[in-house]
């Protein structure tokens, strides 16, 4: 996240430094802590998790023939797959096998990575033996030790929303994207570019995720937003703006479904 301020305007980085030492979210239990980098033993299993960090944070350098767009696996699951309500590794590690209603069946953890690669990163599954899937499934197992296995977590998965009092208002949410959200992600939805470096990753248009990722749904999406963005400043949008803005943002084009199109 560090290397971000250098990207940054004034503006963008005042915003940043501004919200770093947010207290701990509203309501919010004491959730999993997972182990630190400092603790990844030295040795092939280490060596594979080490290359499972790359791939979630540089996904586009370390599988780049499975991404097809500007984002990362880190650019939803925040902070290195750490943040509660960013549906973290350590939470997603001990509940699979799980049964998915997306496609009517009981999924492993790698073939739930799949699912990602194909909508949220708008790209193709690598293959399940590949050293990419490998590599993300041990980097999750790692981050998992000592966490307990058949309850619900603090912070799994991401936020769940209740019902919006009123209907979610894509022009009410373009008024909260614009004051919130647009100094990063820029007006246009297409994000911040440094370079070759993508400081603000697009939330729309050809590099986003696809129309098939969870985050297409208002909902989910809400619920990402409710707790994460502004990044740093999670909670504190209220319920409403959270759901106005998701509806604004999921209205917005996007790459299509790859069930539905061909
Ligand atoms: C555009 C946002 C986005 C990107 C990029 C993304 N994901 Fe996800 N991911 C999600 C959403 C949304 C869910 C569903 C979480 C839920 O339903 O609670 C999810 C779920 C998961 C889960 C299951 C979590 C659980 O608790 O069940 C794993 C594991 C996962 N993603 C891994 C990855 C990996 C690895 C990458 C990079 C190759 C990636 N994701 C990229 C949005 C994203
Ligand atoms: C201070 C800058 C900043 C602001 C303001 C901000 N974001 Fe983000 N947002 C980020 C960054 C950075 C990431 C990626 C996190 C990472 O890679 O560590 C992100 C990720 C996202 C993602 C998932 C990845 C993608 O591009 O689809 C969505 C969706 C999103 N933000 C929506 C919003 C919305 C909606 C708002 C306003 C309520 C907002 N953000 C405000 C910096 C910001």
């Amino acid at each position: 996240m560090n290397k971000r301020l250098l990207f940054l305007s004034l503006a963008q980085a005042s915003l940043l430094l501004w919200g770093i030492p947010f207290p701990a979210q509203a309501g919010e239990q004491a959730t999993f802590q997972p182990p630190s980098d400092s603790e990844i033993p030295s040795g092939p299993f280490g060596d594979l998790v080490r290359k499972g960090e790359l791939v979630f944070t540089q996904t586009g350098t370390y599988a780049k023939k499975y991404v097809g767009n500007d984002l990362t696996c880190e650019s939803c699951h925040l902070d290195r797959g750490r943040k509660p309500y960013a549906a973290p590794l350590w939470g997603a590690y001990v509940s699979y096998p799980r049964f998915r209603t997306k496609n009517n069946k009981v999924s492993r953890l790698g073939e739930r990575i799949q699912g990602c690669f194909r909508f949220s990163m708008n790209g193709t599954a690598p293959p399940l033996d590949s050293e990419t899937i490998r590599s993300l499934v041990a980097y999750s197992f790692w981050m998992s030790r000592g966490a307990p296995v058949g309850v619900k977590l603090a912070g799994q998965g991401m936020y769940r929303m209740s019902p919006p009092a009123r209907k979610p208002d894509p022009g009410r949410g373009k008024t909260v994207y614009a004051a919130r959200c647009a100094l990063c992600h820029g007006a246009d939805g297409l994000g911040t570019t440094s370079g070759h470096d993508v400081a603000f990753p697009p939330v729309w248009g050809p590099r986003s995720y696809n129309m098939g990722a969870g985050l297409a749904k208002v909902g989910k999406l809400a619920g990402f937003v409710k707790m994460n963005m502004p990044l740093s400043k999670g909670d504190t949008l209220s319920d409403q703006e959270a759901w106005d803005v998701a509806a604004y943002v999921d209205s917005q084009p996007r790459p299509a479904d790859p069930r539905k199109s061909r």
